[in-house]
């Protein structure tokens, strides 16, 4: 009980003061496939060279209360020979980790994917403790499209995440636990909202029966917007309602907070979207509405950067930025004019 009392503390932490988390835990792969896009070198070295800019970014704890880290920042260095984690702790933020082991085809099911990781992690998640992780995230993915997706990629979905979740709580870190619906294809804002409802309720379904404690956990969850290909793509305030219509039939009141994704939506549109929700609902849901976003804070400053030591300080600025931003978007306080 001790334990929960604890995770509920930091659960509710990484969501006040209006702030919100910097996700930086992209796979090798995926943060290769960002720099090549960039022509930046794809080594362990840059890799570790952009995520300590991110994380000295100057005055990022006025707006950030976390940032997700990816497991081989864990066991990397600063250049001043400091631990990331030490260096997260230092500059006034919390640690966390992704545990998920990535995407692999779902048996039996073409064009959908499962995520791996749940062998062992009970004793990877310990590890992580001992190294002063307070908390941790599992993403798991929902394509829509011609029939998907299927019953069984909902359930196993799930009862992962719950499976996940319990051995989290067990471990003494909070879990952000992500069913991640992605915005892929030409699906529109309606099917959006069908899908990630039938996934949630789902999940608060098997949360419930592996005994996973909500007032512990965040769920980590998209918008609910129109795919990127649709036709019709909804203004702001429209996604803003269809958002919290289906959270409001999903999410358990007992939930601490709500952090979304951004999910390849731009960086402005992802601080609009925030910024429409709390400004109108902000009074009116039992959760706090805040962000986990990787793309939407990293990208301006990613390219700013481009593997050039002597742009650090132009894309630590665009970084702060978005960062400030979304804080902004917490209070329903960010405008346009913000991005001038
Ligand atoms: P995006 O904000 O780029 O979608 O990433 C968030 C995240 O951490 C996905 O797991």
């Amino acid at each position: 009980m001790k334990n929960l009392e604890r995770l509920n503390e930091t659960a509710r932490l990484l969501v006040a003061e209006d702030k919100g988390l910097l996700a930086m835990d992209e796979s090798t792969s995926t943060c290769n496939k960002r720099f090549a896009a960039l022509n930046i070198p794809q080594t362990p070295e840059m890799r570790r060279m952009y995520r300590e800019m991110l994380i000295t970014t100057p005055g990022l704890n006025q707006c950030i209360s976390g940032v997700i880290l990816y497991d081989e920042t864990l066991r990397q260095q600063l250049d001043d020979g400091r631990s990331f984690i030490q260096a997260v702790k230092d500059a006034g933020l919390m640690p966390g980790i992704k545990v998920d082991a990535g995407l692999k085809d779902f048996a039996g099911h073409p064009g959908e994917k499962i995520c791996e990781g749940l062998d062992g992690l009970g004793e990877r998640l310990a590890e992580y403790g001992k190294m002063s992780a307070l908390f941790s995230k599992w993403r798991a993915v929902i394509t829509i499209g011609e029939g998907i997706p299927s019953r069984a990629l909902i359930e196993a979905n799930a009862h992962m995440l719950a499976r996940y979740a319990a051995l989290s709580q067990e471990a003494g870190l909070v879990p952000i636990v992500e069913p991640e619906v992605l915005m892929d294809g030409e699906h529109t804002l309606e099917r959006s909202g069908e899908v990630t409802e039938e996934m949630l309720k789902n999940l608060f379904y098997q949360l419930h029966i592996q005994g996973v404690c909500l007032e512990a956990m965040l769920l980590k969850c998209n918008m609910i917007v129109p795919g990127l290909a649709c036709p019709v793509q909804n203004p702001v305030d429209e996604v803003a309602e269809a958002t919290i219509k289906c959270l409001l039939r999903a999410v358990p009141a007992a939930v601490p907070g709500i952090v979304f994704l951004s999910g390849g939506q731009t960086s402005e549109l992802a601080s609009a979207r925030l910024n429409a929700m709390n400004a109108k609902y902000k009074n009116h849901v039992p959760w706090e509405l805040s962000f986990s976003y990787a793309r939407a804070i990293q990208q301006p400053g990613m390219s700013v950067w481009a593997g050039n030591p002597a742009n650090i300080e132009a894309a630590q600025k665009a970084i702060y930025h978005r960062a400030i931003c979304n804080h902004a978007a917490r209070k329903g306080e960010y405008s346009d004019e913000m991005e001038k």
